[in-house]
């Protein structure tokens, strides 16, 4: 990911870094849904933070595991790694922030799976924690392909029902050891931001505040949604 959109995926890690900074204190936990190799826990737990990072991939959660094998004892202390799905990741918290950025979304297929995710966020948060999530836009869903020094990437997008694409990878890595080839394939659902809002509200959260403007140029509308004060509304 890094090869192919250069400085704007360290942009959207930055981006994300300084609205954790704005949301929580040094010393937070963020519950990190489809947290991938780590792009956000490792920066995270280095920052004070501790970090529960839920992933169903075994494979992301060994990445995530060797690079956090780079930091200190008591960074690596930080982070809590659970293999488990957003939609069902058992008892978690509390929290004080979750994120569920880059796509994650898009890989919740049904209403029932978006609100499943929604749920597990808002049960795991305190008290007026925050929710932050990125909305892809239409153009992420479109095929693409990328040609550098370091890789072939080659992605083909097809709409199989309303909405839902079936993603194709295939990718060159060009390595000093040799060409490295990796092929994935699976669905994803490009959501509209009305049907998440109305999801977010439907789970129970408050205040749905759009805050793309601090993420400019990434592709997708990010959103933060406030858990209201726990003893009004808790469900
Ligand atoms: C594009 S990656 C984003 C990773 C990370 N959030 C980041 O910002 O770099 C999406 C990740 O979400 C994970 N994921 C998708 N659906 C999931 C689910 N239902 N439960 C747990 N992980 C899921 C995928 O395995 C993948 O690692």
């Amino acid at each position: 990911m890094a090869l192919s959109f250069g400085e704007l995926y360290e942009q959207m890690t930055q981006d994300t870094l300084a609205e954790v900074d704005r949301r929580t204190e040094p010393d937070a936990t963020v519950l990190d849904l489809g947290a991938g190799a780590g792009r956000m826990a490792i920066p995270l737990a280095k920052s004070g933070r501790r970090v529960i990072a839920v992933e169903r991939s075994s494979n992301m959660l060994a990445a995530l595991r060797t690079r956090a094998s780079g930091l200190t004892p008591a960074h690596v202390a930080r982070i809590e790694t659970r293999h488990a799905s957003i939609t069902n990741a058992g008892r978690i918290g509390p929290v004080d922030l979750t994120l569920c950025v880059f796509t994650v979304i898009a890989y919740c297929l049904t209403e029932a799976e978006l609100a499943d995710t929604f749920r597990t966020s808002f049960r795991a948060l305190r008290s007026e924690g925050h929710l932050l999530l990125d909305v892809p836009d239409a153009e992420v869903f479109e095929s693409m392909e990328i040609e550098s020094a370091d890789l072939i990437r080659d992605v083909s997008m097809t709409e199989v029902e309303p909405h839902v694409f079936e993603y194709r990878e295939h990718t060159i890595l060009r390595t000093p050891d040799g060409p490295v080839e990796l092929r994935d394939s699976f669905r994803m659902r490009h959501w509209r931001v009305r049907e998440v809002t109305t999801t977010l509200r439907e789970v129970g959260f408050t205040s749905i505040e759009d805050v793309t403007d601090r993420f400019p140029s990434l592709g997708a509308r990010y959103l933060i949604a406030r858990k209201p004060n726990i003893s009004s509304t808790e469900r």
